[in-house]
């Protein structure tokens, strides 16, 4: 039997994250044939190819570097450069992850072409359409296929679009790689040293938009960290590390309770969420890890597409704002309940079987 050929596009850090946990399910198929495709879009060692190795993910087998630009010209080259890797390769079906220019990008491709496309990730929503994500996510549901939603607020956000068919509830693909990978993640004496923290620390990243260009969100975030009662180790992204040199805010990022850090992979990081005392984050990624390690997060966007953290009180919305940051610092409580709300970690092979079924 000839297999079915399925084009994986990844462009940005979270999409790798998820395409290490889809492609190991897929690599078990008999039916299915996975070629990778990277955007480009990150294109820094420490947002990309260190992931790759790191995850241990398939070589892409095509590169469109579309690099950095406004969005528009993001989408604009993807549009012109996958529409020939499209023509050349005729897949059976297109899987895209999240909610970046390169899922949306590649969505309206697929569509176009008449391919299928699988939204992985589909049907969240911060209602909000300032917000760049939620434009990709709204552009991503309206022209995909399948939809692979990780939560119950997923599914009745597409309901509520009038999407029933095709709908699957699989939980977060992300999870997977978490899930019987402890050891991965639990030596943390030593990264502790390294950084000499000898106590309770925070765990902070923030890359947004909605704060990255605007100097007085960046500001407030910044001076927030700089004041919790324990030391923040912070990632810093290079989108934020630019902002924070344009608006001269070094002298708050060098202050002594911020341990600004490089990008740093992804076990690290799921070592540093998993023991930290809080989050403080905007990243949707870091959020729900967070809840899978049952580690309390403060969340700085103004609104949050995870829904059942903060419902469950394992996460709280401050939006960039020092006071209140710093009071639901002060507030820190573990909540009795923990439902798993986002899955079991078994995200992958309901998709591959799903997928399987449909070609
Ligand atoms: C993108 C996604 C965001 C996701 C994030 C994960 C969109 C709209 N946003 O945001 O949803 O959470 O990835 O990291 O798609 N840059 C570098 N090196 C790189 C890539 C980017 O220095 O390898 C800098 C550039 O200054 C660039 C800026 O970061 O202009 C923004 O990059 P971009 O890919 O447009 O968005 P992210 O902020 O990374």
């Amino acid at each position: 039997m000839n297999k079915k050929k399925i084009i994986t596009v990844v462009g940005a850090r979270p999409q790798f994250i998820k395409a290490a946990a889809l492609s190991r399910a897929m690599s078990a198929s008999s039916k299915l044939d996975e070629i990778i495709v990277h955007s480009g879009q990150h294109y820094d060692y420490k947002l990309s190819e260190g992931f790759f190795k790191e995850l241990q993910i398939p070589t892409p087998k095509y590169n469109l570097d579309i690099g950095s630009a406004t969005h528009n010209i993001q989408i604009a080259h993807f549009l012109l450069r996958f529409e020939e890797i499209l023509n050349v390769e005729k897949p059976d079906l297109l899987i895209v992850f999240g909610d970046t220019n390169t899922t949306a990008a590649a969505a309206i491709s697929g569509a176009k072409k008449n391919i299928p496309v699988a939204h992985v990730e589909a049907g969240l929503r911060e209602f909000d359409k300032s917000v760049p994500e939620e434009v990709n996510k709204l552009i991503t549901d309206a022209v995909c296929d399948l939809y692979f939603t990780p939560t119950e607020t997923g599914r009745l956000n597409l309901a509520a679009q009038g999407i029933r068919e095709n709908v699957f509830l699989t939980g977060d693909i992300s999870l997977d790689l978490l899930v019987g990978n402890q050891t991965r993640y639990q030596n943390l004496e030593g990264l502790k040293s390294d950084l000499g923290i000898h106590e309770d620390y925070v765990y902070m990243t923030c890359h947004r938009e909605m704060i990255t260009s605007d100097k007085h969100n960046l500001e407030q975030v910044l001076i927030a960290a700089s004041k919790l009662d324990y030391p923040v180790i912070f990632p810093v992204h290079p989108r934020t590390r630019k902002a924070i040199a344009r608006f001269g805010l070094e002298s708050i990022l060098e202050s002594d309770n911020i341990i600004a850090l490089e990008p740093i992979g992804f076990w690290k990081s799921q070592t540093f969420i998993r023991s930290a005392k809080f989050i403080l984050t905007d990243s949707g990624g870091v959020i729900k890890e967070a809840y899978f390690h049952r580690t309390p997060a403060i969340i700085l966007d103004k609104q949050t597409e995870w829904v059942e953290t903060v419902n469950e009180g394992w996460n709280k919305i401050a939006g960039p704002n020092t006071e209140k940051i710093l009071d639901l610092g002060r507030k820190i409580i573990i909540p009795d309940n923990h439902s798993s709300a986002l899955g079991d970690g078994n995200c992958g092979s309901r998709i591959v079987k799903v997928i399987e079924d449909y070609l």
